[in-house]
Parts: C-alpha cells; sequence; structure tokens
C-alpha cells in the first residue's frame, strides 16, 4: 500500500507516495524525473541502475525505498557541482570509454564510491570494483583506462 515517504536525493528531501517495497529506482525515475540511474536486467546483475546509498555504491532496482529513507542519495545527475562534470565523468568524456552509454551511469557511480575508498588503485582492486556492472558494447578496457585517469584528476585536483 503506498504510504508518504520521506527521502534525500542530491541534497534535496522528496515527499513521496510509495509501498515502502517499491525498488529506489522506480521511485527516481518515474517520481522524481531521475533518469541518469538505468533500468537494465531489474535483478541486481548488470549495474546499469546504480547510486550512491550515503557512500556506498548500491543497486536501486533492488533496494526498497523504505531503505533509502534512512539515507541519503545520490543519482548521476547529482554529481556535477554548479554544472561541472565531476573529476570521475570528465575521465570517462577524455577516454571516449562508452560505446552506447548505457552502463555509463553504472559504471561511473561504482568508480565514485570506489575511489573514495581506493584513492590509488591497482588494475586488479579495479576490475574487482567493477565486476558487478556488465557492458554490452565491450568497451572494458576503455572503461578500465578512464578510471585510471579518474583516479588522477582527483589526487591532482584534491576532490
Ligand atoms: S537494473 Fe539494477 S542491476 Fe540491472
Ligand atoms: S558502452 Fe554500451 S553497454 Fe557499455
Amino acid at each position: 500500500m503506498a504510504t508518504g515517504l520521506l527521502i534525500t536525493v542530491n541534497g534535496r528531501q522528496h515527499q513521496v507516495q510509495a509501498a515502502p517495497d517499491t525498488p529506489l529506482l522506480y521511485v527516481l525515475r518515474n517520481e522524481l524525473g531521475l533518469h541518469g540511474p538505468q533500468y537494465g536486467c531489474g535483478c541486481e546483475t548488470c549495474g546499469a541502475c546504480t547510486v550512491l546509498l550515503g557512500a556506498k555504491a548500491v543497486k536501486a532496482c533492488k533496494v526498497p525505498v523504505s531503505e533509502a529513507a534512512v539515507g541519503a542519495v545520490t543519482t548521476l545527475e547529482g554529481l556535477s557541482v554548479e554544472g561541472e562534470l565531476h573529476p570521475v565523468q570528465r575521465a570517462f568524456v577524455e577516454e571516449q570509454a562508452l560505446q552506447c552509454g548505457y552502463c555509463g551511469n553504472g559504471m561511473i557511480m561504482t568508480t565514485v564510491a570506489f575511489l573514495w575508498k581506493y584513492p590509488h588503485p591497482t588494475d586488479d582492486q579495479i576490475r574487482e570494483a567493477l565486476d558487478g556492472n556488465l557492458c554490452r558494447c565491450g568497451a572494458h578496457l576503455r572503461i578500465l583506462r578512464a578510471v585510471r585517469r579518474a583516479a588522477v584528476l582527483l589526487a591532482q585536483e584534491g576532490a
């Protein structure tokens, strides 16, 4: 049954009407019009729907909106500051990492959380971190380069 829930997304509070077990992804896309998080598999396999819940990357197709209500959600739309792309976004652009782009949201959001935790990652750590994010275009090598570049940009900019 739909109930009123307060969730914080990209620094703003929103009152939404939803059953507590509604996947967060549906609320973000359908109620709040945030289309950065993508619907891919709907079963926690592809990573296209990834958002940040606090400092953790989570798959929004599986997180119930009631769980998200206890923390702060950040979506792809919330990464940029005053129109400036986040360094991880810039690195993906500069490396031309994506082909169709469908996996991009998940790759970028997972990378943001990963680099907070591991600012100087090895290639093996990057591969492991992105293991839950699928790219059907096979752009993995360029994505690996983008994550390396993102680590450099973040270190340079102290972001
Ligand atoms: S749509 Fe959530 S993991 Fe695929
Ligand atoms: S660039 Fe197409 S799915 Fe990754």
